[in-house]
């Protein structure tokens, strides 16, 4: 059962790859509460994250309201959780929404083995994975290359703070518009 979730996911991320490539993906916004809709995002990946070790914490207490698109929002927070679940796992991963300037800022911090400065910009590039013997996880090197895309239709941007054996925290800024 595992293993076709495992496999329709994946089939997920390549469609969406090719939906992505033939430009930017259409947006549509409507009126969310960015903190609630996280929780409820990451919510059904707690469990399985939880068996496999990572224990993720939510902190995205106050409501963050705004125009931003359901289905973007999700394909950022999945794939940034699934990545800190298979490159970090048994650290445990926080998750944050907050107001920042006239939008909001989603982050999610791993205690993983973090990624070295001179990775840091390629690994949003597609088809680039690095640490290939940690990739016991059958990812294509896809997942960040889609949240960047993900975040520039929104007119925001993702970034990494990290430094080898110190976690990695990825942060989206999503503005209001
Ligand atoms: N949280 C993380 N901690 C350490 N390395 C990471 C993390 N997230 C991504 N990476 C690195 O960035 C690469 C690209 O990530 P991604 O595009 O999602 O591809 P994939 O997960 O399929 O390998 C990964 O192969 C991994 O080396
Ligand atoms: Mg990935």
């Amino acid at each position: 059962m595992q293993s076709c979730d495992s496999l329709s996911s994946q089939i997920e991320t390549l469609l969406e790859v090719s939906r992505l490539s033939s430009g930017p993906p259409s947006v549509e916004r409507k009126e969310v509460d960015l903190a609630l809709l996280t929780r409820e995002i990451v919510a059904p990946l707690a469990e399985p994250a939880s068996e496999a070790g990572c224990l993720i914490e939510v902190r995205a207490d106050h409501p963050v309201i705004g125009d931003w698109d359901l289905v973007r929002v999700r394909q950022i927070v999945t794939n940034l959780i699934t990545n800190a679940a298979a490159h970090a796992c048994c650290a445990p991963i926080e998750v944050s929404v907050e107001e920042f300037g006239d939008g909001a800022v989603l982050t999610v911090r791993d205690g993983g083995p973090g990624i070295a400065p001179a990775d840091q910009a390629r690994i949003f590039d597609r088809f680039v994975q690095l640490a290939p013997e940690r990739l016991h996880h059958r990812g294509f090197g896809l997942g960040l290359w889609i949240v960047r895309q993900n975040a520039a239709a929104l007119g925001g941007k993702v970034t990494v703070d990290s430094a080898p054996g110190a976690g990695a925290t990825f942060r989206v800024e999503l503005p209001r518009l």
